[in-house]
């Protein structure tokens, strides 16, 4: 029998909201005071960037996160890289040809798709060389669907239209040379995908354009950019599903509080509605709309939720708040449609583990999106399922989880949790929202496992196995 969680714990900082606060200091004018910055390897991807674009960080570590200034490079120079530690090449660009570089800039963006695809928005605009490249992952992670709209509005970014010889395929994958441009063109577009990372990018390279650039998408996704650009001095009008951004608006420092992450927070809260005897309380946490979908749907098949009365964050009008969950012991199925996905996209995974002990078969409309984030999430949801003794398929898109109204027992996996090949049986394909969630399923089973790559957990969430362990 697992032993029940039980405690209230302040989780990690979020983990859009710092990548924002980071790219928004260092493009505004001045020192921007940040509190609470979430101290991850994907928000250090973020830090390195910017420092090596010529903005100056100067943060330490505090309880809740890094604090401390970040001075944007928008001074005067406008980062011609003499007040950081990187000279950039200052060689006027090729109009319409793809430059070679001679002396580029070469930024690696590790594990971050929120780094590299809002990085590339903060580029276009700005007359500069510069090589993004990331890990393996990201290196397989699409771009063309940012590369598309930045490219519509004048910004070259290299291989943009090239197709592999073999395959056909659109290289649309990092490493990209990004050459912005100073004046951009403004532009209306439709985003097939609802995506945060896609809306942002148009919308920050929207600042330097000539007139007002808009971006619709099909469903809302997290509206961070939207909330947080006016706390730095840009005003953004949100009309339903389109989101307008007059160009040649400067920003301005700011002063920002990063609160919990949701999306961290789901782990332990799914634990301890699996767990008998759990109740813990995730304090100080982001929720805004555009993100709680998981807790909607953890409520709608019966988990015992409760929500502090939510107050303004002060970052850019979010809505923060306390949750607590306990133990359920009748969970049921449920259906989630298309348009709610992108409010619970990252908590896809956890929510999954949870449908499994749910009675019912849950649906999940439309997540082909899975397959392109950190790893084939898709593919590994249901192999993770599978070895735990669960049932999940996908059919197209959708992706099915067959509830067996309990978790099953420990003794479907070998006590020692490896193969007879001794490989640890849960794999985590290096995706920190899948190393936590196996690390929450072994401990609702009850089971000793090793997991392997359970180390890239410190993507989003550092300290989450200690945190885990705090709540025993
Ligand atoms: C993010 C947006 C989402 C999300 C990612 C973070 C962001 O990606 O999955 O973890 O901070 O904008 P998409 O925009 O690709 O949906």
């Amino acid at each position: 029998m697992p032993a029940p969680l039980k405690g209230t714990i302040r989780v990690p900082s979020d983990k859009s909201l710092s990548h924002r606060v980071v790219l928004f200091a260092a493009m505004a004018e001045g020192a921007s005071q940040v509190e609470g910055l979430l101290d991850s390897l994907d928000v250090r991807s973020s830090l390195k960037a910017i420092e090596a674009l010529g903005a100056e960080v100067s943060l330490h570590a505090e309880q809740s996160g890094l604090a401390g200034t970040i001075t944007g490079w928008a001074q005067g120079d406008r980062g011609t890289g003499d007040r950081g530690t990187v000279h950039l090449s200052q060689e006027p660009l090729d109009k319409g040809a793809v430059p070679l570089p001679r002396e580029p800039l070469v930024i690696d963006c590790g594990n971050s798709g929120t780094t590299a695809r809002l990085l590339l928005g903060v580029l276009a605009g700005y007359p500069r060389k510069v090589i993004l490249e990331g890990d393996a992952s990201l290196s397989k992670r699409p771009m063309q669907r940012v590369n598309k709209p930045l490219s519509l509005m004048g910004a070259v970014i290299a291989p943009p239209d090239q197709r592999c010889v073999s395959c056909g395929q659109a290289l649309d994958t990092l490493p990209l040379i990004v050459c912005g441009k100073e004046q951009l063109r403004a532009i209306d577009y439709t985003s097939p995908e609802a995506s945060a990372q896609v809306k942002s990018a148009v919308l920050l390279a929207g600042l330097h354009a000539e007139g007002t650039t808009s971006v619709t998408e099909p469903y809302k996704s997290r509206d961070h950019t939207e909330l947080l650009l006016p706390a730095f001095g840009a005003a953004v009008e949100v009309d339903g599903l389109t989101v307008r951004i007059q160009g040649g608006q400067h920003l301005r420092a700011a002063g920002c509080a990063v609160p919990g992450d949701p999306s961290s927070a789901a782990f332990l809260l799914v634990a301890a509605a699996l767990i008998p005897g759990s109740e813990v309380t995730c304090t100080e946490v982001l929720l805004n709309p555009t993100r709680t979908g998981f807790l909607a749907v953890m409520q709608r098949m019966g988990a015992t939720l409760s929500l502090s009365a939510t107050a303004h964050s002060g970052l850019g009008a979010e809505q923060v708040g306390s949750v607590t969950c306990s133990y359920s012991s009748t969970l049921t199925a449920t259906t989630i449609e298309a348009q709610e996905i992108p409010t619970l996209i990252d908590e896809i995974p956890i929510l999954a583990l949870l449908a499994a002990a749910a009675s019912g078969t849950t649906v999940f409309r439309q997540v082909g999106e899975l397959r392109v984030k950190e790893s084939d999430r898709l593919a590994a949801i249901i192999e993770g399922l599978d070895t735990l003794g669960c049932r999940a398929y996908a059919d197209g898109d959708d992706l099915f989880v067959v509830g067996s109204a309990t978790l099953p027992e420990r003794k479907v996996l070998p006590q020692d949790g490896r193969t007879k090949d001794a490989h640890p049986l849960l794999q985590t394909r290096g995706d920190h929202r899948l190393a936590m969630t196996w690390a929450i399923a072994a401990r609702a089973l009850d089971l000793d496992l090793e997991i392997q790559g359970i180390e890239s957990a410190a993507v989003s969430y550092p300290n989450f196995l200690e945190d885990l362990k705090g709540l025993s």
